[in-house]
């Protein structure tokens, strides 16, 4: 077992940290209170490769693996978790389930232009009744000559404003449940497809959630992912490598929660010194810092089974599960260490709290992750 990055690693680990830092952070305070969606922000991380680092460069990826995306997106996510989750979702979501699924046709058309960030993605499963019980699809696609016809409501759909590209989720055959969904790859602009206005979220307030709405939309044949009846395994697939992504996110979180911690103590002055110097203060960073270490050393072994082509889904549900939790902890840790400037704005830590309770909903709930994982070990 290793314990080292490679250098290529260590590279795009600095190289997102400066671009977080220079790019990102300056205007991250004025877009979570306006919610607006940092698209310039975004185009940069196409050209850094970011938006397509895990596909082949046949396809204008990056062609770096799991643990780069890792890596990338935790120092994003430390200094904007919306911006993570934008990255997030078009690599694991979208980009990933394309290169293994999709055809040639999709990936020259399609895939080209998602890994090079000069189009963005998203990921449409959750129905109004279609969350956790992702199974019962009301979208329905019904085959019409050389298209499908598609109709029905999608919600909470991440990029769903700015996307160009929509992977849809819709049942080809009911009777059939879980192996009559199918996977349509939907472009923005077609006729009938309209989406929803802005969500107005308690966190990650300017990545752009909204719903989609499908009346008759025609979907010419050659845009099926993969093969009618496989859209569920498809859509479960992507969610294992997004979980991965989605627990880099959170641990972004908890990095910024942690410190912003040690430096808020050792500059702050109670009891006639620096409150970093009383126990109470001491004993929170370090639990904050060994949680932050277990949900990376849990992450980073999900990404690297999934490098090696090994089973990976019970390990992503894990990091997942940890991450999400320890990120909501050490925001409130960071909140009660800043005591009342924590409680405000100007600080970002209450930030952090917001931004980080989403992480143990979306991508899988935490009650989600834990039956994957029970599961798991009751098949074993
Ligand atoms: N990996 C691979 N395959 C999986 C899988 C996994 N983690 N979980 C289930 N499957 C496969 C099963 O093997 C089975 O395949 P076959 O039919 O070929 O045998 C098929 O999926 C059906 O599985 P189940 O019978 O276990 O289905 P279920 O209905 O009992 O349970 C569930 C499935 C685990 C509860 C699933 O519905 C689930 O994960 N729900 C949560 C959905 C979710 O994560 N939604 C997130 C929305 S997307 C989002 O948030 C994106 C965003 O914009 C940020």
């Amino acid at each position: 077992m290793e314990f080292e990055f490679t250098n290529e690693q260590k590279i795009i680990r600095q190289t997102a940290k400066e671009f977080a830092e220079a790019e990102i952070a300056p205007s991250s305070i004025e877009r979570d209170i306006s919610g607006k969606f940092p698209t310039e922000i975004v185009k940069k991380l196409g050209e850094l490769g970011f938006m397509g680092i895990m596909v082949h460069p046949d396809y204008e990826g990056a062609g770096l693996d799991t643990v780069s995306h890792v890596l990338a997106l935790i120092e994003i996510s430390k200094v904007d978790a919306s911006v993570g989750v934008i990255m997030s979702v078009n690599n694991s979501l979208v980009c990933f389930g394309l290169e293994k699924y999709g055809s040639d046709f999709i990936k020259k058309k399609y895939l080209t232009q998602l890994a090079s960030g000069q189009k963005l993605g998203a990921f449409a499963l959750s129905e109004p009744e279609a969350g956790s019980d992702a199974t019962k699809q009301k979208t329905s696609a019904v085959k019409d000559g050389d298209n499908y016809i598609l109709n029905g409501t999608k919600n909470w759909i991440t990029n769903g404003q700015s996307a160009d590209y929509f992977l849809v989720m819709a049942s080809t055959d009911k009777s059939k449940e879980s192996k009559g969904i199918s996977t349509f790859l939907v472009e923005k602009g077609w006729d009938g497809f309209e989406h929803g206005k802005k969500e107005d979220k308690l966190g990650i307030r300017s990545s752009d959630t909204c719903s989609l709405s499908f009346s008759n939309v025609k979907i010419p044949v050659e845009n099926l992912i993969w093969e009618e009846g496989k859209g569920f395994n498809f859509a479960m697939e992507t969610l294992n490598g997004g979980r991965i992504g989605i627990a880099a996110q959170a641990i972004g979180i908890a990095e910024a929660s942690l410190e912003a911690s040690i430096k808020y103590s050792k500059e702050r002055n109670a009891f006639d010194s620096a409150i970093s110097n009383l126990q109470a203060i001491q004993f929170k960073l370090a639990d904050m810092a060994v949680k932050i270490d277990a949900a990376k050393l849990l992450t980073f072994r999900a990404a690297s089974f999934k490098d090696a082509g090994e089973k990976y889904f019970k390990e992503a549900a894990m990091a997942k599960l940890y991450a999400s939790k320890i990120a909501v902890e050490c925001a409130l840790e960071a909140i009660q260490i800043h005591g009342g400037y924590g409680y405000v704005r100007e600080y970002l830590v209450e930030r952090y709290l917001r931004d980080a309770k989403i992480t143990e909903i979306y991508e899988g709930t935490s009650e989600i992750q834990r039956l994957v994982i029970a599961r798991a070990l009751l098949n074993s």
